[in-house]
């Protein structure tokens, strides 16, 4: 019997008693800043300290009570505290908390409900390190000895992590400027991303001529690119600014690299497990890359496990080739398999379809309402607001995104900010959250981009 998803969240969202950072988030943000690294990012920009979460709520420890439209930057789809996957890890937890890579009960578990919706000719599971970068370094490493080629093409506007492979391919010139250089041979190509086309084309009028572009590059023996392992595409970008290319761009894509044979690596970190209306972004389009990277919400509750899936020709690493130490985790596999369980049995894909169409269209009232959003957008629950200072000119306003989350933070909404120019507020709620507090969040939302359109 499928869930009633009201029960998972609290239910006084959104609660706020004292304007965040209440008294205790400060003195725990300020031990932090005294003793951590300076790297820490996120409670710079919504300053609490978390005390607990349920479905699609967090509160802080200072008793407010925020609508999550954040997720932990995507990760927890199937809710905070899941009570299916806490109770598969609570089993787990009792049994067997670390095996390396010897088989085990759980472990083969997830393997077979990954098995059973990725596409059929993904048809190999590998299991490396346990974020999302890791994904990415192993799905890197198995192009290259696949084709004994080096270079890589990513796309403008892409992450795909923070180690060095990852980071290599991730467009970001802030992330990157201090630790050059990284790999070579790294080109980055534009993305679909129509509302700022690197090539000056608009969608009525273009034939998706960024993937033309990257067609050209690989047939031109002067195009200055040599021939590629693979070519690494988000299904729709994250970090970038919640971008959802047009429906051909993905086959495209697809076509181009079997033109020219190169792997198409497809990440599906962010994308995936029904986060955009289907189980993977590509299948929108049954597209199916040679090479697919998962994380971040394959853990259940944010276990930290990442894994690539590839065609079985691929399947050529010997022994021992790429390892280490965690090689998945054996909760993280518990957990996995049961919010999986919990995504099909509850129908997390139709849910984020029906509920993202329906919050794309209130953001689009906001676009049309307000002088500073440029464009609503998004697929399923992956949706961004770009922020302009003129809508004639889009002059990008990064400090309207950050204001409007500071706003949102203290009305009781958490969302993020991204995007090429980190000028877009972007909503990644976990998929179990119901159309009222789904609705509830827009609203505070609007308010706070009324505010700041009333205030300039
Ligand atoms: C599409 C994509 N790929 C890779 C990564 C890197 O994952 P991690 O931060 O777990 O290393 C991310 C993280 O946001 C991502 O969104």
């Amino acid at each position: 019997m499928a869930i009633d998803f009201e029960e998972l969240s609290f239910a006084d969202a959104p609660l706020i008693k004292v304007t965040p950072p209440g008294p205790r988030s400060k003195d725990y943000l300020d031990y932090q800043s005294s003793h951590e690294s300076s790297a820490v990012s996120y409670p710079r920009g919504m300053p609490m300290a978390f005390r607990r979460a349920k479905g699609a709520t967090v509160e802080d420890v200072d008793g407010n009570i925020y609508i999550d439209f954040f997720a932990g930057a995507g990760v927890m789809s199937v809710g905070h505290s899941n009570p299916d996957v806490i109770e598969a890890i609570e089993k787990q937890l009792g049994e067997l908390t670390h095996a390396l890579d010897f088989p085990h009960p759980s472990r083969r578990a997830l393997v077979e409900t990954l098995l059973g919706v990725l596409p059929k000719s993904l048809s190999r599971v590998f299991f490396g390190g346990p974020t999302g970068s890791d994904a990415v370094e192993s799905a890197v490493k198995l192009a290259k000895r696949n084709t004994g080629r080096y270079p890589l093409i990513a796309f403008q506007g892409s992450f795909h992590g923070m180690t060095a492979g990852a980071l290599s391919l991730s467009s970001g010139l802030y992330f990157k400027e201090d630790f050059l250089p990284l790999l070579p041979e790294v080109h980055f190509v534009p993305y679909a991303y129509c509302y700022r086309c690197a090539l000056g084309k608009n969608p009525e009028s273009c034939d998706l001529d960024c993937a033309k572009y990257l067609d050209y590059i690989l047939e031109d023996p002067h195009s200055g690119v040599g021939k590629p392992a693979a070519v690494v595409v988000e299904s729709v970008q994250g970090e970038g600014g919640s971008i959802a290319p047009p429906e051909q761009f993905m086959p495209n894509i697809r076509e181009i690299c079997d033109k020219h044979g190169v792997l198409m690596i497809d990440d599906e970190i962010q994308a995936g497990f029904c986060r955009t209306g289907k189980m993977f972004a590509c299948d929108h389009t049954d597209t199916i890359p040679d090479i697919m990277t998962m994380s971040k919400s394959l853990g259940g509750v944010g276990l930290p496990i990442s894994a690539i899936a590839y065609k079985e020709e691929l399947n050529t690493f010997p022994r021992g080739k790429h390892i280490g130490t965690f090689r998945g985790h054996v909760l993280a596999y518990a957990a996995g398999a049961a919010g999986l369980d919990f995504m099909v049995k509850n129908k997390l894909a139709d849910h984020a379809l029906t509920l993202g169409q329906s919050m794309l269209s209130m953001l689009k009232e906001v676009e049309k309402d307000s002088r500073i959003v440029g464009e609503a957008r998004g697929k399923g629950l992956m949706l961004g607001v770009e922020f302009v200072k003129d809508k004639a000119t889009k002059e990008p306003s990064p400090e309207l995104a950050t204001e409007v989350r500071t706003l949102c933070h203290r009305r009781g909404l958490l969302i993020e900010v991204g995007g090429h120019y980190s000028n877009v507020a972007r909503f990644l709620p976990p998929l179990v959250i119901t159309e009222n507090l789904a609705k509830r969040g827009i609203e505070i939302f609007a308010d706070s981009v009324r505010d700041l359109d009333r205030s300039l």
